[in-house]
């Protein structure tokens, strides 16, 4: 495989290196997001929270995520990617902790809205860092760790919440535990160099120089040196989002960030053994058959990252999209039709398992590696942020009202809503959507701004 082939080659195992521990933002990510639904089943009858104070302890770190994706964009800039890093790291040990030691429902909601900061500025801070500092070449796979490691964290949490299940305790094992990976970010951050294009737009460009160079063969640090030099000349404020092609670029974020969100993906992972439960299977075996959701989701985010920077973006974008449109619309068909959920009960999980995959190779990657591409550098932090918020806002209302949309439109409907939204995707990414593969990040923003000064 090119890929693999190429990231064992030189300095690119030393990227492997810094992405993998970047990275590790990422599996806290999936982690914190993961454990809370089976660590709920154990914190209902110690701390007996109420109906809404259960729902906070998911919805208030999707809160704190917003918040923190909105901070993080100045952070990013103002502070530096690694040292957002490693204060996510810290933030990610304090509230571990926090939430391991809580002693009422309310200390618990707050230690979760603290800890959502952390996975909020990760979120999009990480494949930032990791893209920044990869070759054109790879860029797409190693950024991809990230992904890697958020649905690895979910699948963790999975295991964790099965583990500790008979255990003393068990909860504040299961929330306490992401306190270990937290210390290993924070510590292993500290240990990492800036970003070269950060120091470059601080005008630090003998510290850039050094970077690139650990990072880089000889013969290529001037040349690419001399582009993000040229870049990082360009100062910003926050109105430049809104110039012409900046604009365009800031409109197809949004767009990637809301659709991740609105095709489901979250009910998906959070409510397999539920939506199996209601083709008549018991809680034991609907649990079991949802980790194998779990296991093809990390098995297909692999498949793409080996073939991410051959194919490219845009084709595993669109195909994965209407893979998952497809599945969704089955899976509606499956829940509607009385005749199918008799004889053929196991279709829906082959139709949650289609679905995954396609989430796997498309959307779950694909927009968090895109938003790292698709934005000039002195607008990077700003737009990246704004996307993040609205993944993670989109995420938190699609979360919550989940149930109540199945309540008022059934569960057939709720699926073909999702396939709706993703029909609607599929048609803007045919017609908007760049390809960025093989192409520096200045090569792809020299276009975007070349656009916004009308020079194209
Ligand atoms: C999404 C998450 C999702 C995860 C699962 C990520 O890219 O942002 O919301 O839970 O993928 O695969």
């Amino acid at each position: 495989m090119d890929f693999l082939r190429e990231v064992f080659k030189g300095s690119n195992r030393f990227i492997l290196r810094l992405a993998l521990i970047a990275a590790l933002g990422g599996l806290l990510f999936g982690y914190d997001t993961g454990v809370i639904s089976g660590a709920l089943l154990y914190i209902e009858p110690d701390l007996h929270p109420s109906g809404f104070e259960a729902q906070a302890f998911v919805g208030a770190l999707l809160v704190g995520a917003v918040i923190g994706a909105a901070m993080s964009g100045w952070s990013a800039d103002a502070l530096s990617r690694r040292r957002t890093m490693i204060i996510a790291g810290a933030i990610y040990v304090v509230g571990a902790l926090a939430s391991a030691a809580s002693q009422s429902p309310w200390e618990l909601i707050w230690a979760r809205f603290v800890l959502g900061f952390a996975v909020g500025a990760a979120s999009f801070v990480a494949p930032m860092y990791i893209s920044e500092l990869a070759p054109k070449r790879i860029r797409g796979g190693v950024t991809s760790f990230n992904q890697l490691m958020i649905v690895s964290g979910i699948f963790a949490s999975y295991i964790v919440n099965w583990a500790f299940g008979g255990a003393a305790g068990n909860w504040r094992w299961m929330l306490g535990l992401a306190a270990i990976p937290g210390a290993a970010l924070a510590i292993g951050m500290y240990f990492q160099p800036f970003s070269p294009r950060w120091l470059a737009s601080k005008g630090r460009e003998e510290e850039a120089r050094e970077v690139l160079g650990m990072v880089r063969d000889e013969d290529e640090v001037e040349e690419e040196l001399s582009e993000i030099d040229e870049e990082a000349q360009i100062d910003s404020t926050w109105r430049d989002l809104f110039a012409p092609g900046v604009r365009a670029m800031v409109v197809i974020g949004l767009v990637m960030a809301i659709a991740q969100q609105l095709i489901g993906v979250n009910t998906v992972i959070y409510y397999a053994p539920t939506i199996l439960k209601l083709t008549g299977l018991s809680t034991t075996s609907a649990i079991t058959q949802a980790l194998s959701v779990g296991i093809t989701n990390v098995i297909f985010t692999v498949v793409a990252i080996l073939i991410l920077d051959k194919v490219g973006r845009r084709p595993l974008l669109i195909v994965g999209t209407i893979g998952c449109v497809i599945a969704l619309v089955v899976l509606g068909i499956f829940f509607a039709s009385s005749t199918l959920k008799q004889d053929f009960s196991g279709l829906a999980l082959v139709c949650l398992i289609v679905y995954i995959a396609a989430f796997a190779v498309g959307l779950g990657p694909v927009f968090w590696l895109m938003i790292s591409e698709i934005f000039p550098l002195h607008v990077r932090s700003a737009a990246m942020s704004l996307s993040t918020v609205a993944n993670w806002a989109t995420n938190f209302l699609v979360s919550t009202f989940f149930l109540t949309l199945t309540g008022a439109i059934s569960v057939e409907g709720t699926f073909w809503l999702y396939a709706g939204f993703g029909v609607a995707a599929v048609i803007f990414f045919v017609l908007k959507l760049p390809e960025t593969k093989n192409r520096s990040l200045e090569e792809i923003s020299e276009e975007v701004t070349d656009e916004a000064v009308g020079t194209t």
